[in-house]
Parts: C-alpha cells; sequence; structure tokens
C-alpha cells in the first residue's frame, strides 16, 4: 500500500504557536509512517504549487519550536476565495498525491478549508473533465481529508477554549500595560489602551483583568447606559480623589456602544479629556501582540494537540 500523503499550512494572521504546531504536524505524520509537505505563503502556496509545496524531513523542522511567527508562511489570498483558484490548488494537491490537508488559522481560514472539502469531488470532475487529470487520479482521491488547528490570537472560534497565540499575546498586553503603568502613574495620567481581537473582546477583557484596569470597553458588553462617558469620567475622578495616581482604559478594536455603533480610541481620548480636563494618551499595541517568542503554553498546547488528535485516531 503506498505511503498517505498530506500537507499542512499556516494560514490567516500569523500566531504565536504556529511553528510548535506545524513541527508537531511534521513530526507525528513522520512516526506515523505518513508522506508530508508544507505549503508555503498559506492558501496563495496551494494555488501556485511547484516550489511552494515542499516535501519535509524530522530536520526541516528542528530549532523552531521557540520562534515567533510561522516559518512556513502565512497569507490572506484572494485566488482561493474564488473556485478557479481552488481549481488551481486541487490539482496542485492531486499531481503529488495529497488528500489530506491540516490547516493552522483562524475563522476565516478554516471556513475556507470547509468550502475546500465540500467542493473537491467536483474540483477533481472539473479537472478530468478538463483533462487535467486523469479519472484514475480523480477516484484515487475521492476525498479530502481536513484538520482544523484554530491558530488565532483572538480566541474567537466558537467550541475552542484557547486558540494557538492567544496565552503569548495576552502575556504581552499584560507586560505592556504594566509598563504604561508605572510611566502613567509617574505623571498621574490617564492612558488608553487600544488591544487586538478582531470583534472578539478576549484580550482585552482578560488584560483588564490581570492588569487591574480601570475602565474596559468590548463588543459583547457595550456600556449599558447611553451616558456611559459620564459615569466613566465620573469613576476616574473618584478615583483620582480615593489617590489613584494613574488611569488605565483598556479597549477591544471592536469596541462597540448599545446600538451598535463603533467606539473609536480617539472619541474615548476628546471625552476625557474634556472631562477629566488634562492630557489624555493613547497606545494602539499593534502587531507586537502577534510577533515574538509563544509562551510556554502556547508551545506546549499546540505539541500535545497533535499528540493527543494521534491517540485518540489509535484507539
Ligand atoms: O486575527 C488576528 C488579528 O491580529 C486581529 O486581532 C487583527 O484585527 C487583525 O489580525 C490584523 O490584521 P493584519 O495583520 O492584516 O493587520
Amino acid at each position: 500500500m503506498s505511503r498517505k500523503k498530506i500537507a499542512v499550512l499556516t494560514s490567516g494572521g500569523d500566531a504565536q504557536g504556529m511553528n510548535a504546531a506545524v513541527r508537531a504536524v511534521v513530526r507525528t505524520a513522520l512516526d506515523q509512517g505518513a508522506e508530508i509537505y508544507a505549503v508555503y505563503e498559506g492558501y496563495q502556496g496551494l494555488v501556485e504549487g511547484g516550489e511552494r509545496i515542499r516535501k519535509m524531513d524530522w530536520d526541516s523542522v528542528g530549532g523552531i519550536l521557540y520562534r515567533g511567527g510561522t516559518v512556513i508562511g502565512t497569507a490572506r489570498s484572494e485566488e482561493f476565495r474564488t473556485r478557479e483558484g481552488r481549481c488551481k490548488a486541487a490539482l496542485n494537491l492531486i499531481q503529488l498525491g495529497i488528500d489530506g490537508l491540516i490547516v493552522i488559522g483562524g475563522d476565516g481560514s478554516l471556513t475556507g478549508a470547509n468550502i475546500f472539502r465540500q467542493e473537491w469531488p467536483s474540483l477533481l470532475a472539473e479537472l478530468v473533465q478538463n483533462g487535467k487529470i486523469n479519472a484514475e487520479s480523480s477516484a484515487a482521491h475521492p476525498n479530502l481529508l481536513i484538520v482544523g488547528m484554530v491558530g488565532s490570537i483572538d480566541n474567537d472560534f466558537y467550541g475552542t477554549e484557547m486558540t494557538i497565540g492567544t496565552d503569548t499575546a495576552l502575556h504581552r498586553i499584560t507586560e505592556a500595560v504594566d509598563a504604561i503603568t508605572s510611566t502613567a502613574a509617574s505623571h498621574q495620567r490617564t492612558f488608553i489602551v487600544k488591544v487586538m481581537g478582531r470583534n472578539c473582546g478576549y484580550l482585552a477583557l482578560f488584560g483588564a483583568l490581570a492588569t487591574g484596569a480601570d475602565w474596559l470597553l468590548i463588543p459583547e458588553a457595550p456600556p449599558n447606559v447611553d451616558n456611559w462617558q459620564d459615569v466613566m469620567v465620573e469613576r476616574l475622578k473618584a478615583g483620582t480623589k480615593a489617590g489613584r495616581r494613574d488611569h488605565i482604559i483598556i479597549m477591544a478594536e471592536g469596541a462597540r456602544d448599545r446600538d451598535g455603533k463603533y467606539i473609536g480610541s480617539s472619541d474615548v481620548q476628546r471625552v476625557l479629556e474634556e472631562g477629566l480636563g488634562e492630557e489624555v494618551r493613547v497606545t494602539i499595541l499593534g502587531h507586537v501582540q502577534r510577533g515574538g517568542r509563544p509562551s510556554a503554553y502556547d508551545r506546549n498546547m499546540s505539541t500535545l494537540y497533535v499528540w493527543k488528535k494521534r491517540e485518540k485516531s489509535q484507539r
């Protein structure tokens, strides 16, 4: 019997721990006697094929456990969103005899994987019809087996307790807010810190909890009064009266009011400057949250996740 051939790719925004996941996938596949390929540059690499799809061995993933980002690259591919792009991707896989795909990515990437899996039989039929592959190759790979590993700092995937990268991003936020707090306290200042998460407030919520922030704005729990700006200003004033030297407002990038209206950091800054009568600084943490070395938790979760799946499949 020929060896099972599978491929792994990382897609969407990178996340710390993706390398640990790739390493675990490659080594577990080899341990199980499968042939394993890495697709470079996410779905775009799948569409382009050729050098973008490379066979991996044990050493190909050596020394990457501690590295940030994803060593096999990632992209947000517009081409893969089209059926034509997915047809090219199917051809590239079939030509190598690959019919198993492990996708490490967020919501959009895993939705894309599911569409690809559903369309697989019809994509192969199209390739046979256009004379790109023969009926035997199509019949040898009737299904595309997909495994999704949720890699995203946002922790926004339903049914998943922790996604790859979230723990590291949370640590990074905590460190940054701690640093800001010390300068804020020295100057008796108020800071607004905006954190990533797209439409999910997890990072903001747990970042605020970990740093004892004064005010929090997240999309899941908008302020429950219309005059929340006045309430916020009064709370901060009360804090100052009680002896507090710094004020930290943490807001998620997807923060909304109860009418669903987006709240921008400059809106909050204006309200606070008017209400408190002082200058207010804004720090947008941005991509530092996503870059750099993964925490032990993210490395271990990514590794054990693959190991657990392997154990289950052996039962
Ligand atoms: O999904 C991860 C994430 O970092 C979000 O938190 C953020 O909104 C977005 O990606 C930023 O995307 P880009 O890297 O394309 O700027």
